[in-house]
């Protein structure tokens, strides 16, 4: 028995940090993709995993698990998935993702959201939407010590979701084909974990100066989601603009951030921000569809790796089961 899932990497749009202290965000699917073989082997149970982009394999076995493996976390929610179905089996899995990996494009939620979906399918099993994100989340935890679950959920559901911690996501009701995303690398890899305990040691040390700031950024996501409703571009490219400022505030951006974002704000973006962690990674910046190769352009100048993307309907799939 074989499987093979894939599910979208994601932009978060507003709102990413201070989602992890239950303010609102905004997260669309992008139409990168990672995607997610497994095959069901015989014999004693192992799971060996190969990821083609970080060119790495490695068995997990009964008695050895290496957590310290950049693989540790597909084991996981391979492992977690058999556990909840109640079936244990030797399995192979291969990664092939699109996501740049550690760029703030979730890639580490796609491929738990693909592992989930692939295990289940290739042992028979075909899973709700809300079992698999669960699932990945689990594995997420594992990377990332305390994610707000924002990642998970749209590379379940696809499309545009507003996400809240204690009370999940609404998909929200919108027709994104005026515009593209253009997105830069600013080519420094940071830890989403690091980054995420950076910001809250910041919070805990001036509460009366980031309480109203959160409380501002939660106001900002609903905002922008009723732009995105609306569809009013302008208004949602001026909301990132603010959301970046509230992002330079909390510590997570840089000198090669701050110029990637002000180069393709001048070079005619709507708006234009840090998306996930920061720190490094990648920015995202929102353009009319006929703006966006000039601004593309202009960001080539400054980073080796410039993507237009587009907004994916599409959550998780399974491509193929056998
Ligand atoms: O950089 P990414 O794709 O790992 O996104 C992180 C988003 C944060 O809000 C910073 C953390 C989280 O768990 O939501």
């Amino acid at each position: 028995m074989k499987a093979e899932a894939s599910a979208p990497g994601k932009v978060i749009l507003v709102g990413e940090h201070f989602v992890v202290e239950n303010q609102p965000a905004i997260a669309v699917a992008l139409d990168l993709r990672a995607k997610v073989l497994v095959e069901v082997l015989e014999g004693e149970p192992k799971i060996e995993i190969t990821s083609k982009n970080l060119v790495i394999s490695e068995v997990f076995t009964l008695t050895s698990v290496n957590k310290e493996s950049p693989l540790y976390p597909i084991y996981y929610a391979a492992k977690t998935t058999m556990d909840f179905i109640g079936k244990e089996k030797p399995l192979r899995i291969i990664i092939d993702s699109e996501i740049p990996p550690a760029a703030g494009m979730g890639s580490s939620g796609s491929v738990a959201v693909a592992t989930v979906a692939a295990t289940s399918s290739a042992l028979g099993v075909s899973l709700g939407k809300e079992d698999i994100s669960r699932l990945a989340y689990q594995a997420e935890v594992i990377v990332h010590g305390k994610p707000s679950g924002i990642d998970n959920t749209i590379a379940t559901y696809g499309a545009a979701i507003a996400y809240r911690k204690t009370e999940g996501f609404v998909e929200l009701k919108a027709d994104f084909s005026p515009v593209l995303l253009v997105l830069a690398d600013s080519g420094i890899p940071r830890s989403t974990g690091e980054m995420v305990r950076r910001v809250r040691a910041l919070k805990e040390r001036y509460p009366k100066i980031m309480n109203p700031l959160y409380h501002a950024a939660g106001h900002l996501a609903i905002e922008a989601g009723k732009a995105i409703e609306a569809g009013d571009f302008e208004r949602l490219g001026e909301l990132m603009n603010i959301n970046h400022g509230m992002l330079s505030a909390v510590g997570v951006s840089n000198l090669v951030l701050e110029k990637l974002v002000y180069v393709a704000r001048k070079s005619g973006a709507l708006g234009a921000k840090i998306t996930g962690a920061g720190g490094g990674g990648f920015i995202v910046a929102l353009c009319w569809r006929e703006d966006a190769e000039k601004v593309a352009e202009s960001l080539r100048n400054l980073s080796n790796r410039v993507i237009v993307g587009q907004i994916s309907q599409e959550g998780v799939r399974v491509e193929s089961s056998l």
